[in-house]
């Protein structure tokens, strides 16, 4: 069984509730999970939501069935099983401002440090292993100090930390208190990108994955930069933009917050190809009717043999929030077997698939294929990850 908490219930964690449930009963394949061919040591019908926390006001209290109802294509037929987990109330430090929504958060009434220690305790029952950070995208500086970690915690001051920062201190201090525990970080805020999470984390008995869940467009740019690289064939520009109408695309109008996805998503061009090719790689827009259907497009343009410019055109709707659902799935399990083989601190392979921006801060994004494979090797090398015949795995795809 592995134990999770969900910090942030929007869209990508209804999908994710609602996905897992239908699931275990039988009623869904695990598209878009990616490890669901192969057999590790967790199945998708170990994990298990014990509680989610947010900070709007209209879903605080009730049960995940309620908010999946509401947030939901009516056509999704809602699990009944989620009617007995709750939405708790979370650290807010500001993560919703500008948004139309109201917001509270428990620091309002007992401030930082007693949020966080009503947040461990609320914990020590659940016992969580995984601590799942899905809120909205927010503005932040990392800690970049373990003096700075530690002055917040002794001194109780929100002194301009966000609330992922908020929950990532709370988490390292229920894994130094109660139980081992993995933070996966699925916004761009950085988090396995502070080194001084990462030590914190080290000395806490605790792992983190991040920043920033990668899904739509960014993993298909990634890999396609992979393919000119391999081909030398030399880019000249690149073009890529989202546009959507859900609440993430929503909280991306606020400037601040946008510039956090942009310093994640475009770090993958210089990492990959080895230079910097001109590149303008932001999510540009929110469009209502969109809903979370994401239209996606992208240009590239590049020199080919005998000095000839190739021109490449993509478009696409994509579902935004299923597709990071389908890989938070693979985290919450690569999470537990982390925990269980007593890894602390971060896992580059882990992060450079699964994420925007992988932590550390001085690793490199790769593309996506070639983290595929790295990661396969980091679970063989734990002898996590086995053949199973019965599941039809083409044994040349097992032979990395
Ligand atoms: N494909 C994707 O959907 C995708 C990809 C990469 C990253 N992400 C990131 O995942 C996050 C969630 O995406 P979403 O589409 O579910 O967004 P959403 O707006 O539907 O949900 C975010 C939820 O977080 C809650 N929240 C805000 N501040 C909070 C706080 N301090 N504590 C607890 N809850 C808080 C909000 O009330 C809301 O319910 C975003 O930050 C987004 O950038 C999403």
């Amino acid at each position: 069984m592995i134990r999770v908490i969900i910090l942030g219930h929007g869209m990508v964690a209804n999908h994710l509730a609602v996905g897992i449930e239908r699931i275990k009963q039988g009623e869904l394949e695990p598209y878009g999970v990616p490890l669901a061919e192969y057999k590790l040591p967790y199945s998708i019908e170990d994990i298990d939501i014990v509680a989610s926390y947010d900070v709007d006001q209209s879903i605080v209290g009730k049960s995940i069935y309620y908010a999946a109802k509401k947030a939901l294509d009516s056509n999704i037929d809602i699990p009944r099983t989620l009617r007995d987990v709750y939405i708790r109330e979370g650290i807010h430090l500001g993560s919703l401002e500008g948004m139309p929504i109201e917001a509270v958060g428990i620091e309002d009434k007992l401030g930082l440090n007693d949020a966080l220690n009503a947040l461990v305790d609320e914990w020590r029952e659940y016992k969580p292993d995984i601590i799942l950070n899905i809120i909205t995208t927010e503005d932040g500086s990392p800690f970049n100090t373990l003096a700075k970690i530690k002055y917040t915690l002794e001194n109780g001051t929100s002194n301009g930390i966000s609330a992922s920062q908020a929950y990532a201190l709370a988490a390292a201090l229920y894994a130094r208190q109660v139980n081992p525990v993995a933070f996966i970080n699925g916004i761009p805020m950085a988090i396995a990108n502070d080194d001084a999470i990462v030590r914190f984390y080290e000395e806490s008995g605790a792992v983190v994955f991040g920043d920033d869940g990668a899904t739509g467009a960014t993993p298909i740019t990634a890999d396609i930069l992979e393919h000119m690289h391999n081909r030398n064939r030399h880019v000249k520009f690149i073009v890529q933009f989202n546009i959507g109408g859900n609440n993430d695309f929503l909280a991306l109008t606020i400037p601040e917050k946008n510039k956090m996805k942009e310093k994640t998503k475009s770090s993958i061009v210089q990492d990959i190809l080895g230079y910097d090719a001109p590149h303008y790689i932001k999510p540009t827009g929110y469009l209502e009717p969109l809903g979370d259907k994401k239209f996606i497009s992208m240009l590239l343009e590049y020199k080919t043999f005998n000095g000839l410019t190739d021109e490449l055109y993509i478009a696409g709707r994509i579902n935004d929030s299923p597709a990071m659902a389908g890989g938070l799935v693979d985290l919450i399990r690569l999470g537990k077997i982390a925990i269980d083989n007593d890894i602390w601190g971060t896992v580059y392979e882990v992060n450079a698939f699964f994420m925007k921006k992988p932590g550390p801060s001085s690793a490199k994004s790769v593309s996506k294929i070639v983290a595929y494979y790295n990661l396969l090797k980091w679970l063989r090398a734990l002898n996590a990850i086995t053949i199973s015949e019965d599941i039809g795995v083409p044994i040349e795809k097992m032979d990395w």
